[in-house]
């Protein structure tokens, strides 16, 4: 599988928002390397725990963020985050003896782009809408 890239469309807007998208993509290149590299379970287990640990982190600063900015539809995206947590989980479980990493890397690949990622496309809309101006947005 190829290595994920935050392509310009797919940026926020919002420098700390988009740079833990950067975190988070990174940590799937990481799981693209290891599966290339044929890393072992256990070794390709921890980076998807690390992967979940900083999902949690990065959907904690993203809600406190849209709510201060007075997001309204925060609702719908705690829906989505929920959802997608709930889907990783279920993912996670299926990492033991005789998975295929690489189908397993795709589904998560697919869930962290689509779930979290394009799901944010909602709030960039919002941003423009009340002409945010990130003065120090994600340089990636
Ligand atoms: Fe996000
Ligand atoms: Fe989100």
């Amino acid at each position: 599988m190829d290595q994920l890239i935050l392509n310009e469309s797919l940026k926020v807007g919002h420098g700390q928002i988009d740079a833990g998208h950067v975190k988070l993509i990174g940590i799937v290149n990481r799981c693209v390397d290891m599966v290339e590299a044929s890393a072992t379970l256990e070794a390709f287990n921890e980076v998807l725990n690390d992967l979940k640990d900083t999902l949690v982190h990065h959907i904690g600063e993203e809600e406190a963020i849209m709510q201060e900015l007075g997001y309204p539809d925060i609702q719908g995206e705690r829906k989505e985050h929920l959802g997608g947590l709930v889907r990783l989980d279920q993912l996670l479980d299926t990492c033991r003896d005789g998975v295929d990493l690489e189908a397993l890397l795709r589904e998560v690949a697919g869930l962290l782009l689509v779930i979290f990622i394009k799901s944010d496309m909602s709030f960039k809309s919002y941003l423009q809408s009340i002409d945010y101006y990130d003065e120090a947005p994600a340089s990636v």
